[in-house]
């Protein structure tokens, strides 16, 4: 699945030292210091290979990070915010949704394919950006054209000089009537290409990603669409001529070029449940299956060559991040090659009181801030006295350790149930500040957190 949030911080990416990295990702994320700093270290690592001369550049290979921890602890969580903070071409993939090719599962290229996908859209976006004022100019050009038909369309017999001068100061008075919204109300024809992408799904042996490439080769004219005309008001023509002049000025092939450097130099993989996986030779079984997925995954991560629809991207310079809880399987059960290719390990601790206390109250969008702000759409004042932020903490880890530690995600489900009348009651009350204390939180978890049996099926 692709995570795409190219969100604009207020420090750029290049300029974050290892320090500043970390202290944006305890913004977000509790605790979890270790695999922080090694998240820094790697983000700041490619920042420098960057300024090295490309000769030594090609030497340095990234240094891959394998993250070990209960689930629930916060793995996927500093992924995804270093790549939002890196402004990097960032996707998430689960390795147990690769099997072995031309099996079930799809290939392991996928994951490069479509993060240079993800790429093309960041680049596009910016260019799009970029070329928005001049785009505007020229609609607005077309826009007279059609406002004011010239008086010779053949062109071929030089107006007058007069005459030519009128036509030009009814031009200039028509663009000020426009600009100031005068023209409204006007309706105008427009050709408009019809967008009509075929829509077909292919299974075969080979991925989907192949077959659409050739499709778009061998059939141009059935992507292309139909020009139609349509008819419409000022404003919505101004906007559609300024998108297809927007779409013209963007050269999509330089995009893409851009987006294959970008992937290539700035890419990030994040490969989840890695342990999933892992399974040595000799092993029977699901075992083999799991060792040829690491075996696909190899090449990928060692530097190889994926042919996508928008060039070749090399693999060797992309940072890859895996995950995985490693409950059963270690990651000496990875195949040896594999394990070099992830120099950097990390544990993440399992979570406690105190770290809840903090995730339910610090991170920016902490689930209290959460609840506050939707009962607040009720018209509902709620309010957690910090007694209360402390029993319910605990009683996260008191189900986590008397049924399954699901880390975190245990607070999800503790809060649900903890404010299930209130969110259900909430339009209907009479009283509108609801406090939550001590007492309430007792209330409401006592006795389900205290029956095991309950406590499964409803925490
Ligand atoms: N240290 C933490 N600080 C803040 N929030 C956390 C922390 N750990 C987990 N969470 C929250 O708990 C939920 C699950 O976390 P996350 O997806 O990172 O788990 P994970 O470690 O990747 O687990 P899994 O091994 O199951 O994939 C998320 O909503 C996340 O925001
Ligand atoms: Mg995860």
């Amino acid at each position: 699945m692709p995570i795409y949030l190219p969100e604009t911080t207020a420090t750029s990416a290049d300029t974050l030292t290892p320090r500043q990295i970390v202290s944006e990702l305890d913004k977000y994320v509790v605790g979890q210091g270790r695999a922080k700093r090694a998240v820094a270290i790697a983000l700041r690592n490619r920042m420098r290979r960057q300024k090295l001369p490309s000769e030594l550049a090609e030497e340095v290979a990234p240094k891959n990070i394998l993250m070990i921890g209960p689930t629930g602890v916060g793995k996927t969580e500093i992924a995804r915010r270093l790549a939002r903070l890196a402004q990097s071409p960032f996707i998430k993939v689960e390795a147990s949704k690769f099997t072995e090719v031309g099996y079930v599962g799809r290939d392991v290229e996928s994951m490069v394919r479509d993060l240079v996908e993800l790429a093309v859209d960041m680049i596009r976006e910016e260019r799009l950006v970029e070329v928005r004022d001049k785009a505007r100019e020229s609609a607005e050009e077309r826009l007279l054209d059609l406002l004011l038909p010239p008086l010779h369309p053949t062109g071929d017999q030089p107006e007058p000089s007069d005459a030519g001068d009128h036509v030009q100061r009814t031009r200039e008075k028509f663009r000020d009537r426009l600009r100031a919204g005068g023209l409204d109300e006007r309706v105008v024809d427009i050709d408009i290409r019809e967008r009509s992408f075929p829509s077909f799904e292919v299974i075969t042996g080979s991925s989907v990603e192949e077959i659409d490439i050739n499709m778009k080769n061998m059939l141009p004219s059935l992507f292309q669409g139909q020009q139609r005309k349509r008819r419409m008001k000022v404003q919505e023509a101004l906007q559609h001529l300024a998108q297809e002049e927007e779409q013209k000025l963007v050269d999509t092939e330089s995009v893409s070029r851009a987006a294959v450097g970008l992937v290539e130099q700035a890419g990030i993989i994040f490969v989840d449940e890695i342990d999933k996986i892992a399974g040595r030779e000799g092993a029977q079984g699901p075992d083999v299956s799991r060792q040829g997925v690491q075996r696909d995954i190899l090449p990928i991560v060692e530097g190889t060559t994926v042919n996508t629809k928008h060039g070749m991207v090399k693999t060797d310079h992309i940072l890859f991040i895996a995950a995985g809880a490693f409950h059963t399987a270690k990651p000496s059960d990875l195949i040896p090659e594999l394990q070099g290719r992830f120099p950097i390990r990390v544990e993440l601790e399992a979570l406690g009181t105190e770290e809840f206390v903090r995730i339910l109250t610090e991170p920016k969008g902490a689930l209290v801030t959460q609840y506050i702000a939707l009962l607040a759409t009720e018209g509902l004042t709620l309010e957690f006295k910090p007694e209360a932020v402390h029993r319910i903490a605990e009683f996260a880890t008191m189900v986590n350790e008397r049924t399954e530690n699901i880390g975190a995600r245990r607070l999800h489900t503790i809060m649900e149930k903890l404010l299930d009348e209130v969110s259900f009651d909430a339009p209907d009350m009479t009283d509108r500040d609801v406090v939550i204390d001590g007492a309430y939180v007792d209330r409401m978890l006592a006795d389900i957190a205290m029956n095991d049996d309950l406590s499964r099926y409803i925490l």
